[in-house]
């Protein structure tokens, strides 16, 4: 049954303790409706000789395959996702002695991290005979599950807000995927995406709505532990944060890890989030177990306005066990940091992947971040797309 050596074990949700059989195609947890989390026998892996093992196998995230849930290496759907390079950003002005560097995803098939996610659930979903798929999202998610869609043979449909980049639309529509635009934020393209596809027979691509995408975010935690010694592993990671799926998606990289006897210390997790729109760090401050809806949500980083992520439970319980928190940074801030990773560093960000950057200033003066620290910002996205130009008038218009 399994050439990859998945040691997939069971689908489990964190809110009520419910087991689902992984081994049907299951959304949220039927019990509650909560994002369901796969678990793996890990107790049958030797943790360091998988580590050791890995070196030997390729750059595609498929390498992890024990810790992924397919058990077919036919049903695999890849464009060679995987193996982003972390690089150094020497001498950051607005964070004196702090070692700095970015993990860029920008370089991914479909142009971000979404790739990670949609290469696993489109896999998953094939392996269990699922053929149509639709998803809500700000852009990159969609393009994500277009392309895997297509590789798969599979039929699919996107819901974008009307603001979604236009070269995103375009991308969908190249890659086969009927493009329905909708009026308002992400929010109200899942609502109305739900309720159009209840009775089509569509498998919902949501983000921790359906339980694999957040295993396929899993690797860039995966990735980080493995392109980093531990003398370089990084003391704080400082994510831009939507719907949330990344940091879930890191912090139960180093749980599993931490169970493999491969990890000692887990990095600080900060959620960065655009003043405009910005509902995970003000949980986060206040200090609650859930998020109220943004009202109102105005930003220039599509990926970042999302104004009631779902899981919102367990965000903060994964911000606060690693003992990070909450940044907000401004939209010109944004731009200003598209503008100097380009410039001074070669790099082309998307804004939301610039939001990290932003942040930088900030964690600095709060002593968040110290002199001699690590910290990885992750850069989740290319900016080919955008034009800072654009947004700059955006934010001043
Ligand atoms: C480039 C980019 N960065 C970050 C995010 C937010 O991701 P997450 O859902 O992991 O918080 C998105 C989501 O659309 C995105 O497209
Ligand atoms: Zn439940």
């Amino acid at each position: 049954m399994t050439d990859t050596g998945s040691l997939l074990k069971t689908l489990v949700c964190r809110a009520c303790s419910t087991e689902c059989d992984p081994s049907r195609p299951v959304g949220t947890c039927p019990q509650c409706g909560h994002t369901l989390f796969a678990e793996y026998a890990l107790e049958r892996l030797d943790g360091r000789a998988w580590a050791a093992a890995l070196r030997g196998r390729g750059p595609s995230i498929w390498r992890f395959r024990e810790l992924l849930p397919v058990h077919r290496s036919e049903a695999i759907v890849t464009l060679g996702e995987g193996s982003t390079p972390i690089l150094p950003l020497p001498e950051v002005p607005e964070a004196a002695g702090v070692e700095v560097a970015l993990k860029d995803d920008g370089g991914l098939p479909t142009g971000s991290f979404k790739a990670r996610g949609m290469a696993v659930a489109v896999s998953r979903a094939t392996e269990l005979g699922l053929r149509r798929f639709f998803v809500p999202s700000a852009g990159n998610a969609a393009v994500a599950l277009a392309a895997y869609g297509a590789r798969a043979g599979a039929s699919v449909r996107v819901y974008l807000p009307e603001s979604a980049p236009g070269p995103m639309r375009a991308a969908c529509a190249l890659f086969g995927a009927e493009v329905i635009e909708v009026p308002g934020t992400i929010r109200e393209a899942g609502e109305i995406g739900r309720a159009r596809e209840r009775d089509a027979g569509s498998f919902d691509m949501s983000t921790l709505r359906e339980p694999y995408r957040l295993e396929g975010k899993k690797t860039m935690g995966l990735e980080i532990f493995e392109q980093t010694t531990a003398e370089t592993f990084p003391n704080a990671i400082v994510y831009p944060t939507g719907g949330g799926t990344g940091l879930v998606g890191m912090a139960k990289a180093f749980e599993e890890l931490g169970a493999l006897g491969l990890l000692e210390r887990v990095p600080r997790l900060y959620a960065v989030q655009p003043e405009g729109c910005a509902p995970v760090v003000r949980a986060l401050s206040e200090g609650t177990e859930r998020i109220r809806p943004w009202e109102s949500a105005r930003t220039v980083a599509p990926g970042l306005k999302v104004p009631a992520p779902f899981a919102s439970e367990r965000i903060l319980e994964a911000v606060r066990a690693s003992r990070g928190g909450g940044v907000t940074v401004s939209d010109r801030e944004i731009v200003r940091s598209m503008r100097s990773l380009a410039a001074r560093y070669g790099i082309s960000v998307s804004p939301e992947a610039a939001a990290p950057y932003a942040a930088l200033a900030e964690l600095v003066r709060r002593g968040a971040v110290r002199s001699g620290e690590r910290v990885l910002l992750y850069g989740t996205g290319t900016g080919l797309a955008f034009s800072a130009e654009a947004l700059e008038r955006e934010v001043v218009g």
